[in-house]
């Protein structure tokens, strides 16, 4: 099946919502790479890019929006955030976590059916959305549908591509693991963390439809150049995941990831994927 696709899209849609309906309440626990200080230097600093160089700032779309950690750095650039996800659950997180910010709207629905009309927004994100769709390529032309000429699409923290999976989930398991139960050892004293919390009845295989293949920048930005979109960084980033940001050995690993970025090819190399694209011209329908 091409993509990695398996089943067929509304069973992919429902073990969605069931997964995500369960898992909203301890999202940031059971995937605390999301929230990590590096990823909120990532997160920001593109937005604030992406602010800058818009031509309007009236609408902004973030699609599966999850516990609304990339619609929070949305929120002060522009007048209207729409946080739009297919589970219930995770926007009722959200609606707690953002607080009142009256320029936030929430809105349940399916990503590959946007309630808007073409050509309206000027920023749409997909953070670790695509590989949760069950046709993450032609997708990308619902995001190019509601996007304004000159509005720009954010897809960022994708998992990079097969091969690179299998070296991270090695480096995870073989080498930063066991350096942290080693340090653990040596200090003779256990933390009270469990860094493998999962909760029963979450089926990871039914709702990462995308997961085995991956995702390369090269790929994600020869399809939205197919669109018609000008891609103005493509990148990976992120190497040395700790699994949790408690404690100083897991922040200097997370921070770690700051200094790897400055070396040569490490931004080809990284264990997820970013894009920010640009819409350069009408779609096939005028918008
Ligand atoms: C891994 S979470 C990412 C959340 C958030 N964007 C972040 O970066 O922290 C994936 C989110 O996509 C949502 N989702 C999955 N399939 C969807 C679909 N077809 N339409 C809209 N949202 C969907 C899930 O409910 C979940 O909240």
């Amino acid at each position: 099946m091409a993509g990695g696709r398996r089943g067929d899209s509304f069973d992919v849609k429902w073990a969605n919502i069931r997964h995500h309906d369960v898992e909203a309440e301890v999202f940031e626990r059971v995937h605390p790479e999301g929230s990590s200080i590096y990823e909120r230097a990532k997160v920001s600093k593109s937005i604030a890019y992406i602010a800058k160089s818009c031509r309007a700032r009236d609408l902004c779309v973030d699609v599966g929006c999850g516990t609304g950690f990339v619609t929070g750095f949305e929120l002060p650039h522009y007048k209207m955030v729409v946080a739009a996800d297919i589970s219930k659950r995770m926007l009722d997180v959200a609606k707690r976590r953002l607080g009142g910010a009256k320029s936030l709207c929430l809105v349940v629905c399916d990503a590959e059916f946007l309630p808007f009309k073409r050509g309206v927004a000027d920023l749409v994100s997909v953070s670790s959305l695509l590989h949760h769709l069950p046709r993450p390529f032609s997708y990308l032309k619902e995001v190019s549908r509601i996007l304004k000429v000159d509005g720009f699409v954010y897809v960022t923290r994708e998992p990079s591509y097969q091969r690179f999976r299998r070296f991270f989930d090695f480096l995870d398991r073989f080498v930063v693991q066991r350096f942290l139960r080693l340090v653990r050892f040596l200090r003779s004293r256990l933390e009270n963390v469990d860094l493998n919390t999962r909760l029963d009845g979450l089926d990871y295989a039914a709702v990462d439809v995308h997961y085995p293949m991956g995702f390369h920048f090269a790929q994600l930005s020869r399809a939205l150049g197919l669109l018609g979109f000008e891609v103005v960084s493509a990148y990976s980033y992120h190497w040395i995941y700790p699994d949790s940001n408690r404690g100083w050995l897991q922040t200097l690993l997370t921070k770690s990831n700051f200094l790897i970025e400055r070396f040569p090819l490490s931004n080809k190399l990284g264990r997820y994927v970013s894009i920010i694209a640009r819409k350069h011209v009408k779609d096939s329908c005028g918008a």
